[in-house]
């Protein structure tokens, strides 16, 4: 029903875009008072109030960032006062900068649509949208953390968007679980197969909360065969693409209890059919990938809703494993390594200008009041082969040692 063939919708775009942005208008930040021009921004302020062109606080939560011709592109989910804030009520929005310091408002980039019927109708659940852009079709690609409105987050499925332009409007085509039918590389010929008798009684023990609350340890390979015919279970994730073209969708699948890495089409509107489990068992999300001297780095969150937890770091000489834990990246009190100075990772973005050197973009979420919650950007550096995270209050593009000038280069 939710194919993402079934579901191509054309023209949906005009009124969604003006309910969105009615509701845009009445969602402005319980802290947000607009403000007369001031000079431009030349320092990250972490956990600090961004404002945007209009001195309105950017609202791009779980977001990422693309940058294409030299211009930054920021998308994030839109979010609104109230408990209520955290479900979509507006869609994705998204600003533009040629410093990352200064956004400006390109508005709603994907919105939600007006027909109740809509699998991103207001009261979806929309979360982490990243864009890719594909050089072959010359389309922006969106994808998402789609959960169809008032079914929690069990439907645990990916949406997909297109655009012509950076900004959009991006175009719904459809929702998708990943790799319906698709047995991942990981899985030896006998364990391809459905769950017999035993196995689905064996399963039936867990009730996984979305986290390791559950006392037993992870069953294996139980949930991914489960799901083998109707698709992976696809929540938290982000898009990479690698050096030789080739893009992947990488999800908090299996109950959030492995992550899984899965190749997309050459047009980036659907998985390619090979795919990887790994950290099985580990319970990360918020993923975040990276690569640098050949190398592939993956920051993650555990999964404690929105409360933040202890980031992880891992590496791995390919992008399907074997991963190694580097451990928990923060360098900061007690309490910031084990909060992620109140955060959660979104995405890491490679320093403009910088080979090895990246910017990582966390959630400080506000879940009572969601449209309250606040960007931690901090720069990454290695040491001795492993990522680092250290607090900063303010900072810019300087500790690079780089040049504005030479961030769209
Ligand atoms: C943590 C995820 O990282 C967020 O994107 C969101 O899904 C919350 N969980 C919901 O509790």
């Amino acid at each position: 029903m939710h194919s993402l063939c079934d579901v191509i919708r054309l023209g949906t775009a005009a009124p969604a875009l003006a309910l969105a942005l009615c509701l845009w208008g009445a969602a402005t930040p319980s802290f947000a008072q607009e403000s007369p021009a001031k000079p431009p921004l030349s320092v990250f302020r972490p956990g600090e109030i961004w404002p945007d062109n209009h001195g309105r606080p950017i609202n791009a939560h779980g977001g990422g960032i693309l940058r294409h011709q030299g211009v930054f592109y920021w998308y994030g989910e839109h979010k609104t006062a109230g408990e209520a804030g955290n479900t979509a009520q507006v869609g994705v929005h998204a600003y533009s900068s040629k410093d990352l310091y200064n956004w400006e408002d390109e508005g709603v980039a994907l919105a939600v649509a007006p027909d109740p019927a809509s699998e991103i109708t207001a009261g979806c659940i929309l979360e982490r949208p990243k864009v890719l852009f594909n050089p072959r079709t010359g389309k922006f690609v969106m994808w998402f953390h789609l959960e169809i409105k008032s079914k929690g987050y069990d439907c645990a499925r990916s949406g997909v968007a297109v655009a012509d332009r950076p900004a959009g409007p991006f175009r719904y085509l459809g929702s998708l679980r990943p790799n319906a039918g698709v047995w991942p590389d990981d899985l030896s010929p006998d364990q391809r197969r459905s769950l017999n008798d035993r196995e689905k009684t064996e399963l039936a023990k867990y009730n996984f909360t979305g986290g390791p609350a559950d006392p037993l340890p992870f069953p294996g390979n139980l949930v991914c065969r489960r799901d083998f015919a109707q698709g992976q279970m696809a929540r938290d994730m982000t898009l990479f693409l690698d050096d030789d073209g080739q893009a992947y969708h990488i999800y908090a699948s299996e109950e959030n209890g492995t992550l899984q890495v899965s190749q997309l089409e050459a047009d980036y509107l659907k998985p390619r059919g090979r795919y990887c489990r790994i950290l099985i068992g580990g319970f990360n999300e918020a993923p975040a990938m990276f690569k640098t001297e050949g190398k592939y780095y993956l920051l993650t969150s555990g999964t404690t809703g929105w409360q933040p937890n202890a980031c992880r770091s891992f590496s791995a000489p390919a992008i399907f494993g074997p991963w190694t834990s580097l451990g928990n990246p923060c360098r900061g009190t007690e309490e910031q390594n084990k909060n992620t100075f109140e955060s959660q990772p979104a995405c890491v973005l490679p320093a403009p200008g910088r080979d090895g050197q990246f910017i990582f973009m966390a959630d400080r979420w506000r879940s009572h009041n969601a449209i309250d919650g606040l960007y931690v950007w901090l720069p990454l550096r290695f040491d001795n082969g492993l990522p680092v995270l250290e607090w900063k209050q303010s900072w810019s593009l300087d500790v690079f040692n780089t040049r504005v000038a030479d961030a769209g280069k």
